[in-house]
């Protein structure tokens, strides 16, 4: 049985692996509409359950999209409609109940613990739809984009992140390690990514490059990428951070810098760290970045079930 927790955990020819799936599955239904299923229906009479402690939209429709298109069906639940929500049931035997009528179980939560201790108790897979430390099926499916998009094996280009040290960053760099790709990071010096994550990328004898200023972190960027400075559940002070970011704000000026054909990706929902110039110019490539989630998931989800050929 295979997890999808942490890209970091995950051995990267799994991850390329899944990428290759989620390439030939996606061409193969250019013809098939919103619900209809992939030839061979893969996932028959399976269900995933999705449990939200946190808001989503896109996380939640295309694991829903995701798994109807694999011939499968999915039940969202929210954790205070739950035993466990109110606090009147453990995780164990929550767990337990989950393994009983689901086959797959996705959790978004404020609590990386918690996936954790779902994992010790669950029979069947868990896959993590974003924790504090963690957003792995948005960036694999992100490295998946920029291929499509690019043309070219990321290992080939030059990534640049502009914003946060957040849950998206830290698998980024998770990526950045697996896919052997440059990442440059602009943030003030107080947001800089933390010892931990520092310290594996060097255990894993690679380097993130890390410019307390916008400009030289995108110099001959490929791509850029942010995510919003505050996060869900952010308990900081929200104005007095949003100030720290002024001068990472991405407007034309500052793509200016990059590579001419550079694109953008931001994995949505948006602050205003980026100009609407540039988030709905022709570089953005933000909705084609949403609508391949529901691609990624599906081989993600194939990987999780044990189906991934
Ligand atoms: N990008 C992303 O995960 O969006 P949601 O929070 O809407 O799921
Ligand atoms: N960093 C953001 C990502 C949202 C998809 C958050 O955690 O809220």
């Amino acid at each position: 049985m295979k997890h999808f927790i942490n890209l970091k955990d995950i051995p990267a020819k799994d991850l390329r692996k899944i990428i290759v799936d989620t390439k030939k599955r996606k061409n193969l239904r250019k013809k098939l509409s919103t619900l209809e299923v992939d030839k061979g229906s893969p996932l028959k009479g399976k269900m995933l359950v999705q449990m939200f402690e946190k808001a989503s939209s896109r996380t939640r429709i295309s694991f829903y999209l995701a798994i109807k298109q694999l011939g499968g069906g999915t039940l969202t639940l929210r954790s205070n409609e739950l035993h466990l929500g109110q606090g009147g049931e453990s995780i164990s035997d929550t767990a337990k109940i989950l393994s009983t009528y689901g086959d797959g179980f996705m959790l978004r939560t404020d609590s990386d613990k918690k996936i954790e201790d779902f994992k010790k108790y669950l029979s069947i897979p868990i896959i993590n739809g974003l924790s504090p430390s963690s957003h792995p099926t948005q960036v694999l499916s992100d490295v998946f984009t920029v291929e499509e998009i690019t043309k070219k094996p990321i290992s080939k280009l030059s990534i640049s992140w502009i914003g946060d040290s957040n849950n998206v960053l830290d698998s980024l760099i998770a990526a950045s390690v697996k896919f052997s790709f440059k990442l440059s990071i602009g943030c003030p010096k107080k947001f800089e990514p933390g010892k931990k994550v520092r310290d594996w990328v060097k255990k894993n004898k690679r380097k993130i490059f890390i410019y307390n200023n916008a400009k030289e972190a995108v110099k001959g960027a490929d791509v850029i990428f942010s995510d919003k400075v505050i996060s869900l559940n952010d308990k900081i002070n929200k104005k007095k951070k949003i100030e720290q970011f002024k001068k990472f704000k991405i407007n034309k000026k500052l793509i200016s810098f990059a590579k001419k054909n550079c694109i953008f990706l931001h994995c949505l929902p948006r602050g205003n760290e980026v100009s609407d110039e540039v988030f709905l110019g022709k570089k953005s490539h933000v909705w084609q970045q949403a609508l391949n989630r529901v691609h990624v998931q599906k081989s993600i989800l194939l990987y999780c079930f044990g189906k991934l050929r």
